[in-house]
């Protein structure tokens, strides 16, 4: 079974504000560091993704979705994959890459019972997210480098452990901390020079700071 999560953002046109009393644009520069914003810098921002293994019973799915998803600006739209490896096809998953979407980390083992992940190990975190970036790199032939995002199996982190592991890969954002206190309108993604931010749904939250990592915070619809 696949699950599906596209996580959705609507924005409206609103002069940019800052309100962080711990970041501000002294402490936090963009393009490399992001404050936590409710007001959106002035942009609709969508993702379409979905969690699991790329299978020849969901492919045409995708390729529907991508042949008929266009931007308003008249681009080609793209998709997020948070992929792991059990009947993962890493051809089907070459073949997305190929077509510009993104291929992201989801785990090695999704193993359940889904808790078990609140407690795993920077290693083992290591093992997981490292694991599916190798396969997917050797199997799929993707450049390591742009396998840069990660979601927790089940949403489910372990806090500092996961992003401590994200860090030593050099991973560049994660996408598994919902929202539901900041949906009108959502945050913005930022990144965790100050630390996490919004309220933590699916505890536990990282406390460190992790500079120039960016969360996804999300609205599962
Ligand atoms: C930014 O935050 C730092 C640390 O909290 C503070 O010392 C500084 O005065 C702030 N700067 C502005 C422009 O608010
Ligand atoms: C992918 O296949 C699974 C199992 O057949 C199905 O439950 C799911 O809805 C499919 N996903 C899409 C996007 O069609
Ligand atoms: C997925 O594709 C299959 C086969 O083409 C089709 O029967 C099914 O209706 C599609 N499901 C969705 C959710 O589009």
């Amino acid at each position: 079974m696949q699950r599906i999560l596209a996580v959705i953002f609507f924005l409206v046109v609103f002069l940019q504000h800052q309100s962080q009393a711990q970041c501000n644009s002294t402490n936090c520069v963009e393009p490399a560091c992001k404050c936590m914003n409710t007001s959106p810098p002035g942009a609709q921002l969508v993702f379409l993704a979905f969690d699991g293994a790329i299978t020849v019973t969901n492919y045409s799915n995708y390729t529907f979705l991508l042949n008929n998803i266009i931007n308003p600006n008249g681009c080609p739209s793209g998709m997020t994959f948070f992929v792991y490896h059990e009947y993962n096809d890493y051809t089907l998953t070459h073949s997305l890459y190929f077509k510009r979407n993104e291929i992201s980390t989801h785990s090695m083992s999704h193993s359940t019972p889904s808790s078990d992940w609140a407690y795993k190990s920077v290693s083992e975190w290591t093992d997981e997210i490292g694991g599916i970036q190798e396969a997917l790199a050797k199997f799929a032939n993707i450049p390591k480098a742009e396998i840069w995002g990660a979601r927790a199996p089940f949403l489910q982190s372990s806090g500092d452990d996961t992003f401590t592991a994200m860090k030593n890969l050099g991973m560049y954002y994660d996408c598994s901390f919902p929202t539901t206190e900041n949906t009108n309108p959502p945050i913005w993604p930022y990144t965790l020079d100050q630390g996490f931010q919004h309220e933590c749904t699916i505890p536990p939250c990282p406390k460190d700071k992790y500079p120039g990592i960016w969360t996804v915070p999300m609205m599962a619809v």
